[in-house]
């Protein structure tokens, strides 16, 4: 099957990260948010490259039947090369890997090779000159706004200025790059992240963690689109 259409490039994204659902009941979370979300954002961690350990390509597998979204997979483990493959088999219509994992063109390559959606993610500390390289090659830039590995994580604002060397350079460059944010965004901190120039939204526990999820999604897109310019 041929990976999903993302959307125009540049529109607003919600995209709910499925770390913060129940993990028993995915197809639930995945039906409850799906009027109030455009992509769903799966966060894939390794134990090594991140100090935490959540899912894989086979729980892909499992959740493509249930959503014709857009499957946003976040690697952030250490040998990416070693399971791309497997994720494009699975279902995933994107993935994105860590700039600081290294190797960076050749995964990227790969990526693209295996018809996903090509994702480069960078943590807080890592500074924009390290991917600025890389923006003609990729689809969607992931601004870490928490050191990855857990989510319900505070939004780290200084992050912010590299949303907007990104946003600057993107739209000079006329480049069909998303610009996607994750960690903390949540009703305060989604229009400050949109206002510097972030497209996509990644949510996990302001979606997951609230009585309706539903709802939350909901607010969150309409927080985020008052501060569209
Ligand atoms: C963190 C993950 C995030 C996380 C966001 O390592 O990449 O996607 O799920 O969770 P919240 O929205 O709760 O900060
Ligand atoms: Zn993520």
């Amino acid at each position: 099957m041929s990976p999903r259409d993302p959307g125009v490039s540049g529109s607003l994204r919600i995209a709910p990260s499925i770390l913060a659902a129940d993990f028993a009941d995915l197809a639930n979370a995945i039906e409850t948010v799906d009027e109030q979300t455009d992509w769903l954002h799966v966060d894939v961690m390794d134990g090594h490259f991140v100090p935490n350990l959540s899912i894989g390509p086979p729980v892909v597998a499992s959740m493509r039947p249930c959503s014709a979204k857009f499957f946003d997979c976040h690697l952030m483990i250490s040998e990416p090369e070693r399971y791309l493959e497997s994720f494009a088999h699975a279902g995933a219509d994107g993935c994105t890997v860590h700039v600081e994992v290294g190797n960076t063109a050749a995964l990227l390559a790969q990526t693209r090779e295996l018809g996903l959606r090509v994702g480069l993610a960078a943590n807080p500390d890592t500074p924009f000159e390290r991917i600025e390289p890389f923006l003609d090659q990729i689809d969607l830039l992931l601004l870490m706004t928490v050191f990855p590995g857990f989510g319900g994580q505070s939004f780290i604002g200084d992050v912010m200025d590299k949303v907007r060397s990104a946003r600057r350079v993107v739209d000079a460059n006329e480049l069909a790059v998303n610009i996607e944010v994750d960690g903390g965004i949540d009703l305060t901190t989604a229009p400050i992240a949109v206002a510097a120039g972030a497209n996509v939204l990644v949510a996990g526990s302001a979606i997951f963690s609230r009585p309706s999820p539903l709802d939350a999604a909901r607010a969150l897109r309409d927080a985020a689109q008052s501060s569209l310019v």
